[in-house]
């Protein structure tokens, strides 16, 4: 953290995403606003300044559902004239200047702050303004990877909450876990306009491997940070992404490497629900995801109940 400035508005930025609109300063960080504030004394503007406050619009999606109580990270040692002078010289302790080690949350809120700021997707201009970066936890064992927001998701800024994501959070009801115990994000950070965007109404279309790989920066530090134990890519567009070629239909009911993590690709929910308007309700294309997720279950070793065991099972299909 290169200032206490710079600390404070990361949490705004994390408060406002998680919808806090006021934030009480405390008299410490008032001090320290105000010592950093007289420090760039010279400079008329920053001086009269009122403390930065992050818009909602500008905010980071990324949300920490699990541990959203959670304070946003750690305070660095006041800098302030009134410290009192320790009474001898050590020089093993750490410089209060010293840059603080940051948790994965405050690591996804910083990418999702840089991916706010991605002039290299913003400059394509194929792409819509809104960012939707990811939700669930920094400490998910699985991490579903989907193609890039829609409709929906643009609207409340966050991935998987139109009608594919709800199929989405189905399954992962169906494995015995909650949206806030997995994390979800996209390739894609952006939705991708059709024309020029203007009259595009609720319809999507998946990004192209350019708009992707505007993008892939953030989705590989994602993963760095979180270091799950299984990936899933939903739809062989998330596969292209993460550099896995071929069809789904190939791809699928076994582990492939992305990097050292196994990572398992399906049908993403998007065509489930496309084939369930389709003749046999896409019962068989729903078997094989269900089949593909008891093998992601069993990889975090997840018990699998007989129940479980039933779904889709063909006598029931
Ligand atoms: N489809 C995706 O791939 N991602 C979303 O966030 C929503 C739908």
């Amino acid at each position: 953290m290169s200032s206490a400035t710079d600390l404070l508005k990361l949490h705004l930025a994390q408060q406002a995403a998680r919808g806090v609109t006021h934030v009480a300063l405390t008299r410490e960080v008032q001090t320290r606003l105000r010592v950093g504030r007289s420090a760039t004394a010279a400079k008329p503007s920053a001086s009269a300044a009122p403390p930065a406050a992050v818009p909602p619009a500008a905010a980071p999606s990324f949300r920490r559902v699990e541990y959203a109580a959670t304070p946003a990270g750690p305070t660095p040692a006041p800098v302030s004239p009134t410290r009192p002078m320790p009474e001898r010289i050590s020089l093993s302790d750490p410089s209060p200047l010293a840059p603080q080690p940051q948790s994965r949350d405050e690591q996804l809120a910083r990418l999702a702050l840089e991916a706010e700021n991605n002039d290299k997707a913003r400059s394509l201009g194929t792409l819509r303004d809104t960012m939707v970066f990811a939700t669930g936890t920094p400490d998910a064992e699985i991490v579903f990877v989907g193609e890039a927001p829609g409709a929906e998701e643009e609207k409340v800024r966050e991935p998987f909450v139109g009608p594919a994501g709800q199929l989405l959070t189905k399954i992962i009801q169906a494995m015995g876990l909650r949206r806030n115990q997995v994390y979800i994000t996209n390739i894609c950070k952006f939705r991708p306009k059709i024309d020029d965007g203007r009259f595009q109404g609720s319809k999507n279309r998946a990004p192209s491997v350019g708009e992707m790989l505007s993008c892939q920066q953030f989705v590989l530090a994602e993963l760095e940070i979180i270091k799950p134990k299984v990936i899933v890519a939903l739809g062989s567009t998330a596969a292209t992404g993460l550099g896995i070629e071929g069809t789904v239909g190939r791809l699928r009911g076994k582990f492939h490497d992305f990097r050292g993590t196994p990572i398992m690709i399906t049908y993403h929910p998007s065509y489930l629900l496309r084939r369930e308007q389709e003749d046999g309700g896409g019962i068989a294309e729903k078997r094989l995801v269900w089949e593909d997720m008891m093998k992601v279950m069993d990889q975090v070793g997840l018990p699998i109940t007989e129940k479980q065991r039933a779904y889709f099972s063909k006598a029931r299909g």
